[in-house]
């Protein structure tokens, strides 16, 4: 081997290895604080002595997750196969008795008294609820992200959880596709960031640290490109896209340590992704080196056979487990295709062999997560750490960073809370609950969440007078989903032409307006692509009808895809998302000047939906300078570019430096940029580091995000931000070499507060 082709190799072992440093430094400064994790070895060991008492039945029962919605006292199969020693794991109970009580089962009632793994979907928070993961990507701030999966972590744990589905990694281009919300949005670095950040946050120092949960990154591999954008349906990716673009957030987050792993739903270019041992077992265990157990997603093994793939339940079986799946996560036990195992074994189409590696898997989560040792629930520190006020704070304070101000003509906001007298708060979102949560909560108390009404009251007290109008019914679904029933949604039902008219009365007579528009949260989510971008209902005849009024207005939109306003410029518009809990509060702390916005797009704001998919990292491709000239019918660039977000501030960017105009294939290259703040406020700029890699052995992007800080400047204040480009940001997935390649090239370097930035440098990579 040459020295290229050993980087080469080095590369493609520690393949799109983003964050590692960081992942290594935190590892080892957290290491310390915590108490001894077991040896490998001594797990290992525990594990191998329960697997030689266990009869493939109880294997298989080890293998098998089953969901458990009903409560007690009723006919429930699940429990059945639980006390009869055949589920490994329980998934989707949330309340701290009713672990208890199931858990009792598996450790009084059973022959191998061996505990019950319970997971849930803890996405962004358990009681006290987090703004939504795309919101935190927009923070672009890593401990956001690492914060608030701390303390949903600890309400999980403390209630008896072991494990989370989340985090969600997936990479979304077609913002149709309503699981956006649930991820860091379009771009693998930023994605690779988020991802790494939340695993820390879930899982502290090591799994089994107290207070903490095994995180499970989803959904592997490719499922946010959804053909369509429409849930579910097939994808097709190409070698380059899955390496460089759909992988490399799975990567950090393994190499972070995540302990488990969620196959996918979908087909991936022809084969199931939950049976599909290229990407289980060759690149996740292979290439990645991964440690932890596998599971489906719901329903995805017996699925195999749904898909067409599998023959019979065996069959699909057979295929999940040989391709790398350990557990199937099963919707009930009518519905479960690892119950075959034990025929399997008979037949010969499983070995011993794979079966005991798959139970020794989970078997090592549950030692490591202290299982055997304190299998039941402490209700007492239970309730005290779901009573935790430190942890609103949290909320507030991770929603305040993730808003993106996407307009402030005049510079109305901020509003001075002094010198206005009356406001309007208008919109079917304003006052709801339920929506400033978002999607994919189960056990929050709404009466603890702060809407947007409630923030402004609040924030103004009784010498401003604040007005409120639903201004339209709440947007409906076309068709019902299927989480209204374990998550009721509470709608407003109101006459909307009487009520847009009553609405403009209010806006007329107030000083302002600010108008609480978006997308209910059972519109974004799983099962909730859309295939407009319209804001739904009535809302822009709302819209339109207030701004006729020519008072001033802001516009808040609770959402997590881009949403078409049309031609309405409403004065100041402000992406809040689904900012949690603590929504309101934090909204009125923005509004009204107590702290700026700073969030950036974590996506390309598109014109209208026909531009879809529009990510900024795309190929210069044919006749470039016609690349915003695409469409002959509207520009083919976004509206609000990815990395895009004002502030109450300004900032400039300049003296771009790289360390050596040219280094060695395999060297680092260190670049500092100045950011000045060059308005009159103290507030937070995210200065971005894009690179474009002039030639090669494949074409790379225009522009590709290689490096970001948020910082907070004094007015005047000037800071060097300093990056450092490792070989692994210079390094990437060439389809013409199928191999991750450095090249000899030169790469132009951009710096600046979005992906458009101007201020450039560039340097050469050579022998
Ligand atoms: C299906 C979803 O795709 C997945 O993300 C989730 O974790 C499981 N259901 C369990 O709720």
């Amino acid at each position: 081997m040459n020295a290229r082709q050993t980087l080469k190799c080095a590369i493609l072992l520690g393949a799109a290895a983003i964050a590692t440093a960081h992942v290594t430094a935190v590892k080892a400064q957290t290491a310390a604080s915590s108490q001894a994790p077991l040896s490998d070895a001594a797990v290992r060991a525990r594990a191998n002595a329960l697997l030689a008492k266990m009869t493939p039945e109880e294997k298989a029962g080890q293998l098998t997750q089953y969901f458990n919605f009903l409560p007690p006292g009723q006919p429930n199969p699940a429990v059945d196969e639980l006390t009869a020693g055949r589920v490994g794991s329980l998934l989707f109970v949330s309340d701290a008795a009713e672990i208890d009580r199931l858990q009792r089962i598996a450790v009084e009632k059973t022959r191998l008294k061996i505990p019950v793994l319970f997971g849930f979907d803890v996405i962004h928070g358990f009681k006290t609820i987090m703004p939504v993961p795309i919101a935190v990507a927009a923070s672009f701030d890593p401990k956001v992200a690492e914060d608030g999966q701390r303390v949903a972590s600890s309400e999980a744990r403390a209630i008896g959880l072991h494990w989370t589905f989340a985090p969600m990694v997936d990479i979304a281009r077609d913002q149709r596709w309503g699981r956006i919300v649930e991820g860091a949005g379009e771009d693998p670095y930023l994605g690779s960031i988020m991802a790494a950040a939340q695993v820390r946050g879930f899982q502290g120092p090591n799994i089994g640290a107290p207070g903490h949960i095994i995180a499970g990154p989803k959904h592997f591999a490719g499922y946010g490109a959804a053909l369509g954008g429409r849930d579910y349906d097939e994808v097709n990716l190409s070698d380059s896209e899955l390496w460089n673009v759909y992988l490399p957030p799975f990567k950090a987050a393994v190499d972070a340590g995540a302990g488990n792993i969620m196959s996918a739903y979908m087909g991936l270019n022809g084969n199931p992704a939950s049976g599909n041992s290229w990407l289980l077992t060759d690149v996740l265990r292979k290439a990645w080196g991964f440690k932890g157990f596998v599971v489906t997603d719901a329903g995805a093994a017996y699925d195999l056979k749904t898909h067409e793939y599998a023959k019979d339940v065996q069959d699909a079986a057979v295929h999940a487990l040989s391709a790398g799946v350990d557990l199937e996560m099963s919707v009930d036990p009518s519905r479960a295709a690892y119950k075959t195992i034990p025929e399997a074994l008979k037949t010969g189409k499983l070995t011993t062999k794979q079966v005991d590696d798959a139970v020794r898997r989970v078997l090592e989560a549950k030692i490591r997560m202290g299982l055997f040792e304190k299998p039941y629930v402490d209700q007492a520190e239970a309730a005290r750490v779901l009573a935790d006020p430190a942890h609103r704070l949290v909320s507030r304070q991770a929603a305040e960073r993730t808003f993106v101000l996407l307009r402030n003509a005049g510079g109305l906001l901020p509003l001075d809370k002094n010198g206005i007298r009356s406001v309007a708060v208008i919109g079917p979102l304003a006052d709801s609950a339920r929506d400033t949560v978002g999607p994919w909560v189960f056990r929050q108390d709404d009466s603890e969440t702060i809407t947007i009404l409630a923030g402004i009251k609040a924030k103004l007290g009784s010498g401003v007078s604040v007005e409120y109008a639903p201004g339209v019914s709440t947007p409906e679904r076309l068709y019902a989903s299927m989480f209204d029933a374990m998550s009721p949604v509470k709608t407003v039902k109101v006459d909307d032409n009487a009520e847009i008219a009553r609405s403009v009365a209010i806006a007329n007579k107030s000083d302002v307006t600010v108008l609480v528009l978006g997308e209910p949260q059972n519109m974004i989510g799983e099962g909730a692509s859309r295939a407009s971008l319209d804001l739904p209902g009535h809302q822009q005849q709302l819209l339109e009808a207030v701004l006729a009024t020519g008072k001033p207005v802001i516009v808040l939109l609770m959402n997590a895809r881009p949403l078409d306003l049309k031609e309405a410029q409403p004065n100041a518009l402000m992406n809040i998302w689904y900012p949690g809990s603590q929504g309101g509060a934090a909204v009125a702390n923005v509004l009204f000047g107590d702290v700026a916005p700073g969030g950036k797009l974590p996506f390309s704001w598109v014109r209208s939906i026909g531009q879809l998919p529009l990510p900024y990292s795309h190929l210069t491709s044919h006749q470039p300078q016609n690349a915003g000239k695409r469409y002959s019918d509207q520009p083919s660039t976004p509206l609000y570019p990815f990395g895009y977000g004002l502030s109450y501030s300004t900032f400039s960017f300049s003296n771009l430096k790289v360390s050596q105009p040219s280094v060695r294939l395999g060297e680092s290259v260190d670049v500092t940029v100045d950011v000045k703040n060059t308005g009159s406020r103290t507030a937070d700029e995210v200065a971005q580091l894009y690179i474009h890699q002039r030639y090669g052995s494949s074409a790379r992007p225009v522009r590709e995000l290689k490096g970001f800080q948020r910082i907070t400047l004094a007015p005047g204040q000037t800071r060097t931000v300093s990056f450092t480009l490792k070989p692994q940001d210079l390094t990437y997935w060439s389809s013409a070499k199928r191999a991750f390649v450095q090249d000899e090239t030169t790469f132009d370097l951009y710096a600046g507060g979005d992906s458009t930035a101007s201020l450039a440098a560039t340097f050469t990579v050579g022998k």
